[in-house]
């Protein structure tokens, strides 16, 4: 069996309007087991645009996307919902939390969601909280923590499953350099014990270069950095 996570092939994206956007004319991307893939590119140039389509967030205009041998355009809703709970982890760009659960509720979300029970997903949540030193943070509301402190947050809540591949969108944009290695250090031991993959879009140059593949996202394209 091929040990490819998640793939794409001719991928297109145009986004409709007064002016059509044409953000992706063709990417091709394939993302092996506990691999780290970081991508990197100007603003504007597609990256977000790019993991929404990996993640099934949004469909593509032209292309496929394939997630451990299927693929998304194929499933139905219901499918595509329980593959991304299941295989795929996501940290946004803008962290999305649910601001009237707590962090340690916003990290045990997507263990309820997969229907295991209340304890062991709170104290699955803490260990993750723990995992990007937010530990002492557990019982915050959204509302009560840090710009940065939400980000590994929303960084714990995507890991916590352990997925096999997980999509993050500038995940360390807004951490100082030490906090940042933290929580790129969490990512290696994830990916070195449940073989995680990860595709980690950043402007950091010095972060990327500490994965196993940089590549740029320009004029539409993925090229090696
Ligand atoms: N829903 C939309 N409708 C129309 N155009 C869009 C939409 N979403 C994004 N765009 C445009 O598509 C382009 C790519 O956007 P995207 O968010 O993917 O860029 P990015 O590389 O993530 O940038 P940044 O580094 O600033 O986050 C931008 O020019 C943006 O204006
Ligand atoms: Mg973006």
């Amino acid at each position: 069996m091929s040990d490819v996570v998640l793939s794409c092939r001719g991928l297109k994206k145009t986004y409709q309007g007064p002016a059509p956007v044409h953000v992706l004319l063709n990417v091709d991307l394939e993302v092996r087991a506990g691999e780290r893939v970081a991508i990197m590119g100007r603003s504007g140039s597609g990256k977000s645009t790019l993991l929404h389509l990996l993640g099934g967030l949004d469909f593509a205009t032209e292309g496929v996307v394939v997630v451990q041998g299927r693929a998304l355009n194929e499933m139905s809703e219901k499918e595509r919902g329980n593959t991304r709970n299941r295989t795929l982890g996501f940290v946004y760009q803008f962290h999305h939390l649910l601001p009237e659960f707590t962090a340690e509720e916003n990290v045990a979300m997507p263990l309820w969601i997969r229907r295991m029970d209340r304890g062991t997903a709170l104290a699955k949540a803490r260990a993750a909280l723990k995992e990007v030193g937010l530990a002492a943070r557990a019982a915050h509301l959204p509302g009560e923590l840090s710009g940065g402190e939400r980000q590994r947050c929303a960084f714990a809540r995507a890991m916590v499953t352990a997925p096999a591949c997980v999509l993050a969108d500038e995940p360390t944009g807004n951490l100082d350099t030490q906090t940042a290695d933290e929580v790129f250090e969490a990512m290696v031991r994830l990916s070195n014990a449940h073989g995680t993959a990860f595709v980690l879009v950043t402007h950091d140059a010095a972060l990327a270069a500490r994965t196993e593949r940089v590549l740029e996202l320009k004029d539409g394209a993925l090229h090696p950095a």
